[in-house]
């Protein structure tokens, strides 16, 4: 069984799949961290209640990003995983933490990157007038939500949605993809390299797997 760590900030309903996934068989993997650099962080809680490991590495303990960073290391490798998932996790993050978890480091993102980076995606897609929107998950490289794209989930835009309907739409694909592609990681199909992110061997394309 592969061991997965994963990173929060707010809510934790991506990791709530997670834990759902492994439980009904779905993932063959223990979580074996839920992280967050807020200690107030709600999926902390619903972690710990089902009664996996926590730890908070608070950022506001560490004035530079380096040296949250590199606590945020050292708590992860203390569990030795073999996949380290960002749900929700709303620091930046530098190289002195990607780089260790190299090829290991996935990110979901709740656009359809490469559109909208950052912050705000739903209301930006809404403002655009786009016709569809989505989620991406993607490898975390020190671009900000601008690492190779693994899978790319889309749907409609409906008359009269708004940021909270959207994301509501979107949340729940998202916990759809997302443990899909642990699943293709811990089984050694899905993997990135310098000529880009692989699934059994092929070479993926730029906006992920639809
Ligand atoms: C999700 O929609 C995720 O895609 C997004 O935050 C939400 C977290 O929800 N992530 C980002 O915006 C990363 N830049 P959750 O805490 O319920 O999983």
């Amino acid at each position: 069984r592969g061991r997965i760590a994963i990173l929060i900030s707010g809510r934790g309903s991506n990791m709530v799949a997670f834990l759902e996934a492994c439980e009904q068989g779905r993932l063959a993997a223990d979580i074996c961290l839920v992280a967050s650099n807020r200690p107030d962080a709600a999926g902390l809680a619903r972690a710990a209640a089902a009664g996996v490991p926590t730890a908070c590495v608070d950022h506001r303990d560490y004035p530079e990003r380096e040296a949250f960073d590199a606590a945020l290391v050292r708590c992860v490798q203390q569990q030795e995983p073999d996949l380290v998932i960002l749900a929700g996790f709303m620091r930046i993050l530098t190289p002195v933490f990607i780089t260790p978890f190299s090829g290991r480091l996935l990110n979901i993102h709740p656009s359809l990157l490469p559109k909208y980076p950052g912050l705000h995606t739903h209301q930006r897609a809404i403002d655009a007038g786009d016709s569809e929107a989505g989620a991406t998950v993607h490898f975390v490289t020190p671009e900000l939500d601008g690492g190779p794209p693994v899978l790319q989930a889309r749907l409609p835009m409906l008359p009269g949605d708004t940021a909270d309907s959207l994301a509501a739409r979107i949340i729940a694909i998202e916990h759809v993809i997302y443990p899909l592609a642990a699943r293709w990681f811990l089984q050694g199909r899905l993997i990135l390299n310098k000529q880009g992110a692989f699934l059994d061997g092929q070479k993926i394309p730029p906006s992920g797997i639809e």
